[in-house]
């Protein structure tokens, strides 16, 4: 949109969020609320975008470092006309639409803000407003027009009559207005008298009684302009959200076999033929690839899963890395930088950190590996861990194709197992094991015929009620 510049108000604290955070830097569906104003101004293609801060101003710039945003600091926070008012200076010599979106409104969609800005170039007004009609008006501005239909002034809900609060046609928050006259009928606006604050709807006032007619755009979905004061309509908001993304999956071949209960970033793109079971979360770069099973309660953030890939009940997956086929959990967990090979297992209660787990490798059960890189074809048994840490530093074990390490082995890194080895159960092993070789790191077993009996016999003469109460 050339000739165009965006401001976003993004001052306010929000005290209805009763938080310690200031209202914009909430998140919402994996990204502060903030990000959606400013996505939004970026893929219109607007010239500049301004930003007017102040609560957290600080906070709200990190959260939108590398956006290309320009950055206005308003004092004190003593209303949204004050706070456009600050955008003046920086605003000197531009002649053309100047789109004002709030940073709570996080809903609005790009084809409306486009009829937006054609509504209003194409009458040449000098303020168009994009308006909504809602069920329950509460909080929001209301529109008062004249018997002609004509927008006479707005409202706030602290100002309005009890025949005013009935209006159901609400300001959005959301304008477009002409530089540079925006800024000479701004200074016009008058304190309000309830609320001690510059109240940017006044403008219209401001005007119209100079003569000049505001235009106004009704949008038909109201969920769009929703608001955000409050953590209820925080609630409602992710909800529509969650259902935009639900949509765009579902009508690219994914089933969702309870939308209600899933939660997926929008940032997320899974192939078709996935099933995504009740209860998972879904966040971050994640990509998931076709004809995945994807069971309840599990928790996939930034990671890759190729396709076939199934992950069993409870499983969580962070920053990891999982080629097609690989099947995981029930309650597994995988940290970060841990990488499966093709047709990999990582099974009943394992927990897999930065390590690679060869193709065809299986790490069944109740297993800790760490720091690792395991070949081809292994075959890891239960109750094995990787002793990746004495105490100071992290060591690697290393685990070459087709090696058997038996049940609750300790590999007590740096350590490393030859190709083809056999690691018996129960070892703990601290020191290389050749190719092909058998290792035993464990203590000889030993018998002692008739040792048991000899014992209970002992046992009954000092006590001899005790044994039947043993269980
Ligand atoms: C505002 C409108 C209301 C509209 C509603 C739509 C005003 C006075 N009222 O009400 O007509 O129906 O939005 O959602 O504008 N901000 C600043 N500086 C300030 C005050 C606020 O930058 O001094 C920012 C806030 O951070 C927020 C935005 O402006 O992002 C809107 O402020 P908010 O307090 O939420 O206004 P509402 O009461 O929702
Ligand atoms: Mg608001």
């Amino acid at each position: 949109m050339r000739g165009v510049c965006a401001v976003i108000l993004a001052a306010g604290e929000g005290t209805r969020m009763r938080s310690r955070v200031a209202k914009v830097l909430h998140p919402l569906l994996g990204r502060p609320m903030v990000h959606y104003p400013v996505d939004l101004c970026l893929r219109l293609g607007v010239k500049r975008v301004l930003m007017v801060v102040a609560y957290q101003a600080e906070e709200v710039k990190n959260v939108l470092a590398g956006r290309p945003v320009e950055f206005i600091h308003q004092g004190e926070p003593i209303g949204t006309a004050h706070a456009l008012l600050q955008t003046e200076e920086v605003l000197r010599g531009f002649e053309g639409s100047l789109l004002v979106l709030a940073g709570d409104t996080p809903l609005l969609r790009e084809g409306t803000v486009r009829q937006l800005v054609e509504a209003h170039r194409s009458a040449d007004a000098v303020a168009t407003i994009l308006t909504t009609r809602v069920d329950n008006p509460a909080g929001y501005g209301r529109i008062i027009r004249d018997r002609d239909g004509r927008l006479l002034r707005i409202v706030e809900e602290v100002e309005a009559k009890e025949k005013e609060k009935r209006v159901n046609e609400i300001n959005s928050g959301i304008y477009c207005f002409s530089c540079p006259p925006l800024f000479q009928a701004l200074k016009r606006v008058q304190v309000s008298q309830v609320k001690g604050e510059f109240f940017l709807p006044e403008v219209v006032k401001v005007f119209v009684e100079q003569g000049q007619q505001v235009h106004t755009l009704l949008s038909p979905d109201a969920n769009e302009v929703l608001g955000i004061n409050t953590r209820a309509e925080l609630a409602r908001a992710l909800t529509v959200l969650r259902q935009r993304v639900h949509e765009r999956l579902m009508e690219s071949g994914v089933t969702l076999l309870d939308p209600q209960v899933t939660y997926i970033d929008d940032s997320v793109q899974i192939g078709r033929d996935t099933v995504i079971y009740p209860g998972v979360f879904l966040e971050g770069a994640t990509t998931i690839g076709e004809g995945c099973l994807i069971y309840s309660n599990c928790r996939i953030q930034s990671s890759h899963l190729g396709d076939g890939v199934t992950v069993l009940d409870g499983s969580v997956i962070l920053a990891s890395d999982i080629a097609e086929g690989c099947i995981i959990g029930p309650y597994a967990h995988l940290r970060p930088h841990s990488r499966l090979r093709r047709k990999a297992k990582v099974g009943n209660f394992c927990e897999v950190k930065k390590s690679v787990i060869g193709e065809g490798s299986k790490v069944p059960h109740l297993a800790y590996i760490g720091d690792a890189i395991i070949g081809e074809k292994v075959n890891i048994g239960a109750g094995t861990i990787t002793c990746n840490y004495d105490g100071f530093a992290k060591h690697e074990t290393t685990i070459e194709d087709h090696v058997f390490v038996g049940s609750n082995t300790n590999l007590v890194a740096p350590v490393k197992v030859g190709r083809g080895a056999i690691i018996a159960a129960g070892s703990t092993i601290t020191e290389e094991v050749p190719p092909d070789a058998v290792a035993f790191g464990r203590a000889q077993q030993v018998n002692k015929e008739g040792r048991a009996a000899e014992t209970r016999k002992k046992r009954q003469a000092i006590a001899p009620s005790k044994e039947a109460d043993d269980d």
